[in-house]
């Protein structure tokens, strides 16, 4: 736990948050509690509000000029669970699972985001001005194809790690998953081009309730400062 005297602030600016508050506490707990399920309860459902409710938290997750360049398939019925088994190498979590999400990362050139910047600029919230820049910069910065992929992973990859959070906080067993094709994950669900499947979140009841979290590496190995 940090102390507020390990934080130092300039005179004039606003503290940081006491990280010893509900608020502190609440998400450091979430972080020590959270693992994946190796486990789903086959027999366990999830009502659709609860996974939109997660996806309500997970598009709190920041991305590069508020693009949201993210979308989330959900493979509830048994049907859809099937039809994407297959394509994971049949991991049995997808049919165990009570829902599977499909976080969808955008690369960052569809006519959709200039409607999002459209409707900020029609609120208000962005003068002309600005917007003209943002549309200079952000073509300046995603003409290099490969550079939209990665801020597409980039993007869906904070999405998803919001979104286990989220399941953690409702008490839901979550599971991350890249083991999948993800040409054939587009195809059985139809994604368009620019849109990459980036991870498989399983959603559902944890079937092991005594499930452990895994060690850690320790900080110091981890880490450097220049
Ligand atoms: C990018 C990524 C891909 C993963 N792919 C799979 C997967 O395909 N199948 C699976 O059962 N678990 C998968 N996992 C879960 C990891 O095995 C798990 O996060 C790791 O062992 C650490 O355990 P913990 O999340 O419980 O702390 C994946 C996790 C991440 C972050």
């Amino acid at each position: 736990m940090i102390l507020n005297s390990d934080i130092s602030v300039p005179a004039g600016s606003a503290g940081p948050a006491d990280p010893s508050d509900g608020r502190g506490m609440a998400a450091r707990g979430l972080l020590r509690s959270r693992l994946s399920c190796q486990a789903f309860d086959p027999r366990a459902t999830l009502s659709r509000a609860a996974i939109e409710g997660l996806i309500g938290a997970a598009v709190q997750a920041p991305s590069a000029f508020n693009l949201q360049n993210w979308r989330f398939v959900v493979a509830h019925s048994p049907n859809s669970r099937s039809r994407l088994k297959p394509a994971a190498y049949g991991q049995e979590k997808i049919t165990d699972a009570a829902a599977v999400v499909i976080v969808v990362g955008i690369e960052p050139v569809s006519d959709a985001f200039s409607a999002l910047m459209n409707r900020d600029e029609e609120d208000g919230r962005l003068p002309a001005s600005e917007r003209e820049r943002l549309d200079r910069q952000i073509g300046r910065s995603y003409s290099d194809p490969c550079a939209g992929k990665a801020e597409a992973i980039r993007s869906a990859s904070l999405a998803a790690m919001t979104l286990l959070l989220a399941a953690e906080a409702d008490g839901i067993a979550a599971c991350p998953m890249s083991g999948f094709d993800p040409a054939e994950v587009a195809r059985a669900f139809a994604l368009a081009a620019g849109e990459t499947p980036v991870l498989l979140v399983a959603l559902g009841r944890n079937a092991d309730p005594a499930q452990v979290q895994k060690q850690r590496r320790p900080v110091s190995a981890v880490s450097s400062f220049a």
